[in-house]
């Protein structure tokens, strides 16, 4: 930790010699138009956190209460389970960012809460989970020591947990941006279809092995779909993967397995559908039963769900801490 200050300062003063570059084209492109906004409004406008904003407070070891931060992502979950799924799923957006060559994106710099990367094709809905986080980023944020990119992942794993999930350790340290140039380009995120079931493997393969996967990692970071449900307003596919979207559990690839999915004659965009017509399956999903290096995981999880608990919890702490650093591990259940 003795370097951490100065890699801290060091980060900052980054930040800011880029911003002061930025800020003044910026007011003179404004001033084109009738109103010149404030600095302030400007990086309001921008869904930003104005600059006085200091993180050296993280490093100076004033942590925010992160066990009273947990209990109120709990209950956001507990008043509407449903918001459990799609708050998993804004931290997995958030860190699936990471591209290990460049080093770049990840959740690392809670850059997700700009509106560049919310636009995302992949990221439709999730403006949502970003809201509903709001109120306790504003409530626990009292001494600059919180922040969204901490904010993000812990609610992922809150959810993970209190959807009866494993408890996954979490970390606290990262330090967002406040320049929405670090937005990572469109289509780091998996596609659902690439045509082909062949292709779709191997696009699958390729955005996860960018982040450094395997693909038994891939498959146990795939049982996250026992969560949630496709929205027609969101991803434009349609319904629920098992009958308990908002309990954690191994019957993904139970489901995934044991019953006969056929395509859904009925939705837009082509997605498979159980004999009962009530649950859904992704042309991604039954990849991993179609590829016979995926479905061996598969077959395992199904049969063990201690062993996809485990190995999920590893899986995911990872994708959480792709491209950190400096993160202080925190008791947070
Ligand atoms: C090949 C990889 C993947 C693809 C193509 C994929 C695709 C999708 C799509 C299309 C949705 C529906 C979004 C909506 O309409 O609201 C979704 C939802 C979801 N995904 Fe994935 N996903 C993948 C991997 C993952 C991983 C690795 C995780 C977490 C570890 C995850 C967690 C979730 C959760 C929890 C939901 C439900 C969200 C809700 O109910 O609001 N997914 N995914």
């Amino acid at each position: 930790m003795i370097n951490a200050p100065i890699k801290a300062k060091d980060y900052i003063y980054k930040r800011v010699a880029k911003t002061a570059c930025i800020v003044p084209i910026a007011i003179a492109a404004l001033s084109v138009n009738a109103k010149v906004l404030t600095e302030e409004e400007r990086q309001l406008q921008q869904n930003q956190r104005p600059e006085k904003y200091d993180t050296s407070a993280i490093f100076n070891g004033n942590q925010p209460d992160y066990k009273a931060v947990a209990k109120d992502i709990a209950e956001i979950i507990a008043n509407k389970p449903d918001k459990g799924p799609t708050l998993v799923r804004l931290a997995w957006h958030s860190s699936g960012t990471y591209d290990r060559i460049t080093k770049t994106g990840g959740s690392q710099l809670g850059t997700i809460r700009f509106n560049e990367e919310l636009a995302h094709g992949a990221n439709a809905g999730l403006d949502l989970a970003v809201s509903w986080l709001e109120p306790i980023y504003k409530k626990y944020n009292m001494k600059n020591d919180l922040s969204y990119a901490d904010l993000y992942t812990l609610a992922g794993v809150v959810a993970i947990k209190t959807l009866g999930g494993p408890t996954i350790p979490w970390s606290a340290g990262r330090l967002d941006s406040f320049n929405v140039q670090d937005v990572t380009p469109d289509g780091r995120l998996p596609d659902a279809d690439k045509g082909s079931s062949k292709d779709t493997a191997t696009h699958i393969r390729s955005i996860f092995g960018r982040m450094g996967f395997d693909d038994q990692e891939i498959v146990a970071l795939s049982g996250a779909h026992a969560l949630g449900r496709c929205h027609a307003t969101a991803s434009g596919y349609i319904g629920p993967w098992t009958p308990t979207p908002t309990t954690f559990n191994n019957l993904y690839y139970t489901l995934l397995l044991g019953l006969k999915w056929t395509v859904n004659p009925k939705t837009s965009k082509l997605q498979y559908e159980d004999p009962t017509k009530k649950l859904m399956m992704l042309p991604s999903d039954l990849t991993l039963i179609e590829d016979s290096e995926f479905k061996k995981y598969v077959e395992i999880y199904s049969k063990d769900q201690k062993r996809f608990f485990n190995d999920f919890a590893s899986a995911f702490q990872k994708l959480e801490e792709l491209g950190t650093s400096n993160l202080t591990s925190v008791t947070w259940a």
